[in-house]
């Protein structure tokens, strides 16, 4: 079982491009191990409490529950419009998922996990948090980012966060395949060093937050956010849920067959949230290190210029407003085509629409047309093998070869970019090809009807295994593009099934229809 997770994206907001594309490439991952004939599962949702959600129903003049149902609304219909399919979704404030954090924190109080201690220091008021010293700028002052700074003293419920660090630091070094990218591996470590010996404060006094999961132990408390964010990878996966719950039975998506969940989050929330606080809270739950999930780790779109895209720049791209302007097909291969997994890339339209152009509307558009339309044309739609080989096809079906080899090798390390980047190269290959066999010339004279039905049908099966491999970016014009060679449904063909031949001698194709129109820009 491959059990994927993503980031629950907070509700206090619209969705916006970064929350996109995490949801676009987990959805891809998820279908291209269907592709490679795995059951895999997939489980994304929101993150509905905490003190940011508060504090903007506030402002709008509503209450938080009425709040984030209206804003969890707009993640439900992008993520249906952008085609994105998940198989479970979590919302923080489903009573089963409450009753699962509940569940744990009992657990963790009974066995000696959670402690309760007076704290005294600053605080900052805009950002309702406690400060260290280690938030101090160079002159040993609070920055004027942390607003009003005063000394309070608040009582709280704090996780033995400490008890699990030597613990983590050994994990870490001896499970090389728990973070990925491999380079973020030094970056937790170094964090895990300057953590040693604090725990962590997993409570807020109801006056400050009311908006929050109680403490069954403490009703003048709510838990922390990401204590309560954190758990949803497990709550949702069945973890001590009534078996009426209408939740999956957790034996049977976790760590089954030795495979680790994958937890699939962005750079920004490996330290501490993941990589500390929800690795040490597993196994202060009694997890083993082999059911101790892997975290992907992906890293962050930026405006162009390398700023943040994030909110509180106010330079915020809509996802929903590039699908409608774009299209669901430009934006689903720019997101995951333009950044390689666990780097940064520029957020770019003009490469959006360069991309879909370049490598979709002319260069696989052209193939489709040509291998339908030509076939259509000279063979009746009929497909025939045709022989013997030259080398010109010989060195065809080697570039399909080591094409899908290589999307294969990508794919398997969640590199969609490189993935892609492999077919391209065997659909240019395809055109060129058509370029130098000129079926058109070929179709001039009778005598050459073998040779002819040879070079059509190497395009057309070149475009059958194109689609195939396509699938899981875009999943709808991969499925026109198999309706229109009359290929049986997607769903049945598997990555093993790609040996050359997938369209059978005599197979009739059906007519081209264009999938890729061209992004045309008013000037
Ligand atoms: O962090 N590019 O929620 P969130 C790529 N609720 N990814 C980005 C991004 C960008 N510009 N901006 C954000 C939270 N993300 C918590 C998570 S998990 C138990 C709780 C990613 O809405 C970010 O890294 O701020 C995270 O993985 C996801 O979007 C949700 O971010
Ligand atoms: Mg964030």
């Amino acid at each position: 079982m491959f059990y994927l997770t993503t980031a629950i994206d907070y509700t206090n907001g619209a969705p916006h491009i970064g929350h996109a594309y995490e949801k676009v490439l987990a959805d891809v991952i998820i279908r291209y191990r269907r592709l490679r004939g795995e059951e895999a599962y997939f489980l994304t949702g929101v993150d509905q409490h905490g003190q940011k959600v508060q504090q903007t129903a506030e402002k709008e003049g509503v209450h938080p529950a009425t709040f984030v149902k209206r804003t969890t609304r707009k993640f439900l219909k992008l993520w249906e419009k952008l085609g994105v399919h998940y198989d479970g979704w979590a919302e923080t404030t489903d009573p089963r998922h409450i009753a699962c954090v509940q569940s744990i924190l009992n657990a963790l109080q009974q066995s000696g996990q959670l402690y309760k201690k007076t704290h005294s220091g600053h605080y900052s008021v805009r950002q309702e948090q406690f400060l260290q010293d280690r938030d101090r700028d160079e002159s040993g002052n609070f920055g004027p980012q942390w607003g009003e700074v005063t000394v309070i003293e608040e009582e709280n419920w704090y996780f033995r966060l400490s008890d699990h660090t030597a613990w983590l630091k050994d994990f870490i070094e001896n499970n090389p395949d728990v973070i990925t990218p491999a380079f973020r591996k030094a970056e937790l470590l170094n964090a895990l060093e300057r953590s040693i010996g604090t725990d962590l404060c997993i409570s807020r006094p109801k006056e400050r937050l009311r908006w929050g999961i109680e403490l069954p132990f403490d009703s003048n408390y709510v838990t922390y956010v990401w204590f309560d964010a954190l758990i949803n990878y497990i709550s949702f996966a069945g973890y001590h849920a009534a078996p009426d719950a209408g939740l999956p039975d957790f034996d049977k998506l976790w760590n089954v067959g030795g495979r680790r969940a994958t937890n699939l989050i962005g750079k920004d929330i490996l330290v501490p949230a993941h990589g500390i606080y929800w690795l040490c809270m597993l196994h202060a739950m009694g997890f083993a290190d082999a059911h101790i999930p892997r975290l992907l780790v992906h890293g962050f779109w930026n405006s162009k210029g390398g700023d943040k895209l994030s909110k509180s720049t106010g330079n915020i791209v809509d996802p929903d407003a590039l699908a409608d302007t774009f299209g669901v097909d430009a934006l689903r291969y720019y997101l995951v085509r333009d950044i390689v997994t666990g780097k940064d890339s520029d957020f770019d339209l003009e490469r959006l629409i360069m991309l879909f152009n370049t490598e979709l509307a002319n260069e696989l558009g052209n193939l489709c047309n040509r291998a339908l339309n030509m076939s259509q044309r000279f063979t009746a739609g009929i497909l025939h093998h045709g022989a013997p080989l030259t080398a010109d096809d010989e060195a065809l079906q080697a570039s399909l070869t080591e094409s899908t080899a290589a999307y294969q090798a990508a794919m398997d390390e969640c590199d969609v970019s490189h993935a892609l980047e492999a077919i391209s190269r065997h659909v240019v290959h395809c055109n060129g090809y058509a370029e130098r066999m000129k079926p058109w010339e070929l179709n001039k004279d009778p005598a050459n009807a073998e040779r002819l039905a040879t070079v059509l049908y190497h395009l057309a099966e070149s475009v059958a295994h194109a689609a195939v491999l396509l699938s899981p970016v875009l999943p709808d014009a991969a499925a026109k593009l198999a309706a229109q060679l009359n290929l049986p449904s997607l769903t049945t063909i598997k990555l093993a099934d790609l040996r050359w031949g997938l369209l059978p001698d005599g197979h009739a194709i059906g007519k081209p229809k264009p999938v890729f129109p061209r992004i045309v820009v008013e000037e």
